[in-house]
């Protein structure tokens, strides 16, 4: 893993963007893998910047999305199709974006199709990541065993917790999500992991040199050949913190 340390939040949305930019201008028409939550949201402002200022064109580019949450009404503001629209594709012309259906009829088969479209446009270039505080990555949470393909999650409780201010507490949080499975993610050409805080000090620590578990899923990108970690001096306190 190449790991990146700046000094704080806007810091590493700003190098965060830089990565993303440089692989953009290298491939317009790149296929990125997008992440949800607080960690991105600086680099997508930047990125949506860089296209206002006309410094960056993303019109070529595919996105897919990690996840989305299940059994939220259409538009819900919390729904992770709303983020996106709020953080990026409002502002940002792309040729493509998709986002997993947490509504759909037939979940099952939403995954499959879902994984499938993947694959018709030849896999993912970059994917996103934040990590869960729990070690998840996208909803895949510590478990026995991981599932390899997009998959109906139920979401763990710490998790749950995390999420309980987007939803004015944690009943309201939905139990279940759809999320890319760790293969999924593990297949993309380059993953860019972005974090800061405190909070994330311990995560950061099992991924980057815990044991590989299923119990960490971020600790399954130690397997792969080109993951960059950007992250702020204190997610990267955990960096000698080494638990499971
Ligand atoms: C959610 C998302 C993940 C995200 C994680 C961390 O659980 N499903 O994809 O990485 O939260 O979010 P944050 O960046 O807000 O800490």
């Amino acid at each position: 893993m190449k790991i990146r340390i700046y000094e704080d939040y806007e810091a590493v949305s700003q190098a965060a963007a830089e990565y993303m930019k440089e692989a953009i201008d290298t491939k317009p028409d790149v296929v990125i893998g997008y992440a949800t939550g607080q960690s991105p949201i600086g680099m997508y402002r930047r990125l949506r910047e860089a296209v206002r200022s006309g410094e960056l064109d993303m019109s070529r580019t595919t996105g897919f999305n990690l996840d989305e949450y299940c059994g939220l009404e259409k538009g819900h503001p919390k729904s992770y199709k709303e983020f996106m629209k709020e953080h990026l594709f409002n502002d940002v012309p792309v040729r493509d974006a998709h986002i997993p259906d947490g509504n759909a009829s037939d979940l099952k088969r939403e995954c499959e199709t879902y994984d499938g479209m993947i694959k018709a446009v030849g896999g993912l270039d970059i994917q996103i990541l934040g990590i869960g505080e729990n070690g998840h990555i996208g909803f895949n949470e510590p478990a026995s065993s991981l599932l390899v393909e997009t998959h109906v999650e139920r979401l763990d409780e710490v998790t749950r917790r995390n999420h309980a201010v987007d939803f004015a507490g944690e009943d309201n949080v939905p139990t279940f999500a759809l999320s890319m499975g760790v293969g999924g993610i593990l297949k993309s050409r380059r993953v860019l992991v972005i974090a800061s805080g405190k909070k994330k000090a311990k995560a950061i620590g099992a991924m980057v040199s815990g044991k590989v578990t299923t119990q960490c899923p971020a600790s399954l990108l130690q397997l792969h050949p080109d993951v960059t970690v950007i992250l702020d001096r204190e997610a990267a306190e955990g960096l000698q913190c080494i638990t499971v």
